[in-house]
This record gives structure tokens, sequence and C-alpha cells, in this order.
């Protein structure tokens, strides 16, 4: 063959760096040699509780019609969404995960001669969708590891066309307050389309958690993600959605393949939206699990970086070798050097309190080796 056929593809899709995984545990499994059964994996911000027995019904009744195409709608999902939040279902997206949703809003209102702008130390697919639609990235530096809204608005000029920002953040934990996205919301051009990742947000106590869909009301400009991945124990059959405009939400509705969704994510997601125990007691699971990190990462005398999530980011020193003795080890968790910019941390999901212990013992051997 005569020309690499990689340089078929624009400039600007050949230099995207690909999204690093957390490691799966079959894939160590099969490298080490060791028992998966034996493996903990603290790498992807998943619910160590599961799914609860309504969720798990409704996946198992989504079997008979399997060979039937979704709903491309999502009705009964849009319905129970819309309800929930007060909204009309004209303002909700479906995605396939939220990282779908994101992608869409890139498909959307990117493009070649348009940026974005986002913060150091961001959640990994913000760049990632951006360079794809071949747009200018805006990258602020981040303030006390967390997104420097001032800075961010004072970066926005006129090919700005989206801001991205996770709260809380993923990988750093860290989160603005109401009065802080307020403030960037009524900064910002409204031009500018503000991307609010709330993939975190049933992990927050309840005065930290703002009233979203209002905010949505009242700023066209808005668009808020929330996914089924996390508290919901849903990460497995991808879904996520997205509360914006009407007419943000067409533009993404036109742009998404029509059945992005499928029939198992939907009937399961409707169920677990309604199990409020379920998610009351993930949150209530990850606070004590999160105060049993913190502690035993102080107790080793490592410093962490305060979360509002369902992970807490560990200082370790030379994480990608502290990394590599844990999947020793059998405790796989996320390295953040690369292109998150911390290459001294590694990112450890709250697991079961036994998952933590197995993990706060690796890495107290793992930091003598
Ligand atoms: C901040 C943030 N947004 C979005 C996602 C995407 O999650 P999903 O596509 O599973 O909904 C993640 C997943 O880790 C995340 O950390």
């Amino acid at each position: 063959m005569l020309i690499d056929l990689c340089e078929l593809s624009p400039s600007y899709v050949r230099s995207i760096a690909p999204y690093q995984p957390g490691k799966p545990i079959a894939e160590l499994a099969r490298e080490m040699g060791i028992d998966e059964a034996k493996i903990v994996k603290l790498a992807s911000n998943e619910n160590p509780r599961g799914i609860g027995p309504r969720t798990r019904a409704a996946i198992e009744a989504a079997i008979a019609d399997i060979a039937r195409y979704p709903d491309g709608n999502g009705f009964e999902l849009k319905q129970a969404l819309a309800k929930r939040y007060g909204v009309d279902m004209a303002s909700l997206v479906l995605g396939n995960g939220s990282n779908d949703v994101l992608e869409l809003v890139a498909l959307a209102f990117l493009g070649p001669g348009r940026a974005a702008v986002y913060s150091q130390h961001c959640f990994a697919v913000y760049p990632l969708a951006t360079q794809a639609r071949g747009a200018r990235s805006i990258v602020v530096p981040a303030k006390d590891y967390g997104h420097d809204l001032e800075a961010m608005a004072r970066a926005i000029d006129d090919e700005t066309y989206v801001a991205w920002i996770a709260n809380p953040n993923n990988p750093t934990g860290t989160f603005v307050k109401a009065e802080g996205i307020e403030a960037f919301l009524r900064r910002v051009p409204e031009r500018v389309l503000v991307v609010l990742d709330e993939a975190y947000n049933e992990y927050l106590p309840h005065e930290l958690k703002a009233d979203s869909a209002r905010w949505v009301k009242r700023h066209p400009n808005l668009v808020v993600t929330r996914t089924f991945s996390k508290a919901y124990g849903l990460a497995g059959l991808r879904v996520g959605y997205a509360l914006a405009h009407p007419s943000v939400a067409d533009v993404m509705n036109r742009v998404r393949q029509p059945f992005n969704v499928n029939s198992m994510a939907l009937a399961a997601a409707a169920a677990a939206l309604d199990d409020m125990e379920f998610v009351a007691r993930s949150y209530a699971e990850n606070l004590q699990g999160m105060r049993q990190l913190e502690e035993g990462s102080t107790s080793l005398g490592l410093e962490f970086i305060p979360s509002h999530g369902n992970f807490i980011t560990v200082r370790v020193g030379k994480a990608s070798e502290i990394y590599k003795r844990l999947l020793r080890r059998g405790v796989i968790v996320r390295p953040v050097g690369g292109g998150y910019g911390l290459p001294e941390h590694l990112r450890v999901t709250v697991g079961t309190a036994q998952e933590n212990d197995r993990f706060l013992g690796a890495l107290a051997a793992s930091l003598k080796d």
C-alpha cells in the first residue's frame, strides 16, 4: 500500500490522544495470572453496590422484547425525567451514557473556526470531543485543582461556543458552589453554551445540590448533563441525559443516532430513577467509604484533594510506579498523569469497606517497596 490510511483523516483527528479507560479486571487477571475474584477495581468511579432488585427485574423483563428496536424517543424514561425535574419532554436529550450527550453537544455546536473553553485537570472527554470536531481548545489553568470560572469567563473569545464544566469535577473531585455557577452564567455571552456536567450530582449533600432544572429555564444557553452510570449503578448499560432549552435539545436530537439508547438501558434507567432508597444508600455508603479513604491516606502521611464525588485523588509521589506496584497486588486504580496533568496523584474510586481496606493495605505495602 502506497498511502498511510491514517493520513486520510483530518490532522485534528489524527492528533487525538486515545481515551485511557480504567484497566479491566479480566485484562489484569490475564497479564498477571491473578484470580479475577481476588482483584479489586477502584478505577472507573462505578457504584460498588451494583444495582437494586427493582432495576434488575426491569432489565430481566426487557429481555422479552429484545428482538425489537428500542423506542427511539425514549418516551417512558423522558416522561419520568420530565416529571422529576418539572420540565417539558422537549427539554430532554437521552444518550448512550452521558459521554454520548457530551459528544452530541460538540457535534451540534462545535467545528473548525470555533473554540471551547475548559479547565486544566478537566474530564478527558472535553478535549477529546472538542478536538474531534476540529474546534480549538482554550485551556484555563486550574485554581486549587478546580475550575477557575472567573478566568474561564475572561478566556472566552469571539470564536468560543462551548464552555465545559464538570461539577463535581473528575478527576479532582473539586466543587463550585451554586453562587459561582450563577455568576459564570450571568457573565458569559448568550452565544456560549455552558455545559454543566453533573455526573456526580447524587453524591452531593442536600445543601450543596443546586436546582439545575430551574437554571436551565432561566438560562437558554445552559445544558445540564447527568448519568445513570454512577449512583444508579448502570455504568455497563450506558445511559445518560441532558436538560436543555427545547431549541438546543432539538438540534442535539437531530444529530444523535436514531436508537442511541438501547431498550434494556431505557427500562433499567426508568426503574432506577424510581428507586430513591437505593440512591440514598449509595450516597450514605459513599460518604462512609470516603471517610475511610481520607483517614487511611492521612495515616499513611499522604495528602489528598478533598472530593465531592465517589472517588478521591491522593498524592502518592511517583504515581506511575505506585500504580504498577498496586497492580501487582491485584488492585486497579487510575493514574492521572498524562492527559490529566497530575503525575504525582492516583485517583481511587470509593469501594466497599472491604475493597477500601484492600486498597489501603496494598498502598501501604507499595509505598514501602
Ligand atoms: C465528569 C464526568 N462526566 C461524564 C462521565 C461519563 O459517564 P457516562 O458516559 O458513563 O455517563 C464521567 C465518567 O466517568 C465523568 O466523570
